[in-house]
């Protein structure tokens, strides 16, 4: 019997926890009914919509559940948040700050403000980790600065940002604070107000809920724009038919990732951990990105010289990941996000993401370790000479 491919891209999207489905499937079927509904199954589902929005708030520690409004994924949220905040607060000729390693659905809706709304925009460096210093954010802030947009974690080199560090400066100048978590609310690092964010997006794919569904947390008393009107639904700010299924399973994923019913963010670390120190024993020319403490328990960024990463990946179909991030893949340009921490094209394109998460085993582990040390060594003869 064939052995499956080892998963090793929970960066990418998270298989579905069965838990989850199990509560999603009654949404499909038989409480099918629209919350919007003045009837027994219009009931059963607002009310199903309502458990999930404050099991989602508990998961980010929103005060309210009315602070979450749901979308249908972090690319949505982000839009919603960017487009809804800046437009809101000043409807042409605003400034707003990012880092230069955002993902892709942010730079895009700050694009779409520059084009469309007269807005300036500034991408922040990072340094070699990819951390961005609260002080360079500070630097730039004019009088026209309406909004800031940082990542809490990247989604290639799982660095996470000092928020917090950053929220003193917005707060101390009536700014607003967005932040894109897609990638670290499943493990529990994300606290709304300690982190001082007033916008924070959320996926529930990338923590073993559906795909399709997401979240943005909106502080309390903020205003913003809607980008989707008709319905009213989602307190005016997301029109459309919920999807209920969907909205249960988020809720439910939101619920486990808190419990004790799943494996922690420590175990998947300290599987993150051997596996980059097997590899970085057996390969001692491979370089880790991201930071060293301070980065995603299940992620791990890795550097071979001399090697193509998707060649190496190419013939290793035992192991399922991805070269840089899964959004980049395939768009032959090296990752903007490894660029700015420095990597030359060269290195971008040498650089490995592997992903761990909750269904990683140490055996994942360890034959995982295996194939990607001999088919380094097949690729790069110089790299057994180092050892
Ligand atoms: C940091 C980050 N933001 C946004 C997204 C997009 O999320 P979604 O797939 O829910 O639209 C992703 C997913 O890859 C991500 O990693």
């Amino acid at each position: 019997m064939n052995t499956p491919p080892i998963y090793l891209d929970h960066q990418a999207t998270t298989p579905v926890d069965e838990r989850v489905l199990e509560a999603m499937l009654p949404f499909f079927t038989s409480e099918y009914g629209n919350p919007s509904s003045p009837h027994t199954w219009g009931r059963a589902a607002a009310r199903a919509v309502r458990v999930a929005r404050r099991q989602v708030a508990d998961l980010v520690g929103a005060e309210n559940e009315l602070e979450i409004v749901f979308t249908s994924g972090a690319t949505e949220a982000n839009h919603l948040a960017i487009l809804g905040a800046a437009l809101a607060a000043r409807p042409t000729g605003g400034h707003i700050v990012t880092t230069a390693i955002e993902h892709k659905a942010v730079l895009a809706a700050c694009q779409r403000l520059v084009d469309h709304h007269g807005y300036a925009h500034t991408r922040v460096g990072v340094d070699r980790y990819g951390q961005v210093r609260p002080a360079d954010i500070a630097a730039v802030l004019t009088k026209n600065t309406v909004l800031v947009s940082v990542m809490h974690a990247n989604n290639e080199i799982g660095t996470l940002q000092r928020l917090a560090a950053i929220a003193e400066t917005t707060a101390s100048r009536g700014i607003i604070l967005h932040t894109d978590a897609a990638q670290s609310a499943g493990c529990g690092l994300l606290d709304v107000t300690e982190a001082g964010v007033d916008l924070a997006s959320l996926s529930a794919h990338k923590l073993s809920g559906p795909k399709g569904i997401g979240a943005l947390y909106l502080r309390g008393g903020l205003r913003i724009t809607a980008q989707q009107t008709g319905g009213g639904q989602e307190h005016g700010l997301r029109a459309g038919t919920p999807n209920v299924p969907a909205i249960v399973g988020f809720g439910a994923a939101a619920r486990l990732a808190t419990s004790d019913a799943v494996p922690s963010p420590g175990h998947i670390r300290a599987l993150r951990d051997g596996l980059q120190d097997r590899l970085t024993t057996a390969l001692p020319g491979a370089t880790v990105n991201g930071h060293p403490h301070r980065r995603l328990p299940g992620n791990l960024s890795l550097t071979l010289p001399g090697i193509e990463a998707a060649d190496l990946l190419d013939r290793i179909p035992g192991i399922a990941a991805s070269t840089g991030s899964a959004c980049d893949t395939g768009s032959g340009e090296p990752s903007h996000v490894l660029t700015a921490i420095g990597l030359s094209r060269e290195q971008a394109r040498a650089t490995l993401r592997l992903s761990l998460g909750r269904t990683t085993t140490a055996n994942d582990v360890s034959r995982a370790a295996d194939l990607i040390t001999r088919t380094a060594y097949l690729l790069a003869p110089a790299l057994a000479d180092a050892v």
